[in-house]
């Protein structure tokens, strides 16, 4: 996909990942709608410029309303990136039920309400024949369980079978759907500190996501990458 006019929604796009992939869209000549929850950082990026739904993903009518209030902005959707989402490490013995509730209702229902209405606009793309590309962030925490990740894990695990499942049922109208499963990028992730993670210029910055995930956009619509797993070179 040409990525010059692209009408782009990057969801989770107030810091981190997300924002650095709005960044480079819009660099690449697309225009992109920026989506999250904090007061503050949706004021400094509107004051940057940036067009920003306030949305709370878990909350269906919210969900609902981004993707229509992004698509009247826009005049339709031809790319949604599915990446808010959010996660706290705990070990099964520690499991704080309403904690894994709530990364259940973001990371996948949130997704998928998201992902519907976008799917339901993309469907109608091209006079009724179908076009757009769905980016699913997930995690490698989607591919392989470890210690302490379980309840994250199982979000992106869930997300995976989603985009596999959501693959089959709009390949043939003309909608591609990929999984991102980046391992440790530094952001400001589950309220951690970017700062004080050990060896972090040797660990995946926001733009190599970025840089990916355009990267997947820009290719020929006639083809697509269903999954694709990003790695620090050497954190060690
Ligand atoms: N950092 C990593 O190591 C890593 C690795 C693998 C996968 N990921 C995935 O990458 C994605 C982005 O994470 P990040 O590392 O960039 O972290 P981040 O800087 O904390 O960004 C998370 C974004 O998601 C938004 N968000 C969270 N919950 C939301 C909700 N309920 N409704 C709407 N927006 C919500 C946040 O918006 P507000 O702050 O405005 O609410 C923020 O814009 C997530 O899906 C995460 O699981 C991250």
């Amino acid at each position: 996909m040409n990525l010059q006019d692209a009408r782009i929604l990057v969801t989770g796009s107030t810091s981190g990942i997300g924002l650095a992939i709005a960044r480079r869209l819009h660099e690449g000549g697309a225009r992109v709608v920026l989506a999250g929850r904090d007061d503050a950082k949706i004021a400094a990026l509107r004051a940057e410029g940036w067009h920003v739904v306030q949305a709370d993903v878990s909350r269906d009518e919210d969900a609902v309303r981004l993707v229509r209030e992004a698509a009247e902005h826009l005049g339709g959707l031809d790319v949604l990136v599915n990446n808010a989402g959010g996660g706290r490490y705990a070990p099964l013995l520690e499991q704080d039920t309403a904690e894994f509730r709530q990364m259940l209702d973001t990371n996948l229902v949130g997704a998928t309400v998201v992902a519907r209405e976008a799917a339901r606009l993309m469907v109608q793309n091209g006079g009724g024949q179908g076009h757009g590309t769905i980016i699913n962030i997930g995690s490698v925490s989607g591919l392989r369980g470890s210690a302490g990740a379980g309840a994250y894990s199982a979000t992106k695990f869930g997300l995976r079978g989603l985009t596999q499942s959501w693959r089959d049922e709009l390949r043939p109208k003309n909608i591609r759907v990929s999984y991102v499963a980046p391992s440790e990028v530094i952001t400001g992730f589950g309220g951690s500190d970017p700062a004080s993670r050990k060896n972090a210029d040797r660990k995946i910055q926001p733009e190599d996501m970025a840089h990916a995930v355009a990267a997947l956009i820009e290719m020929d619509d006639r083809a697509f990458v269903t999954e694709l797993e990003v790695f620090a070179t050497n954190p060690w």
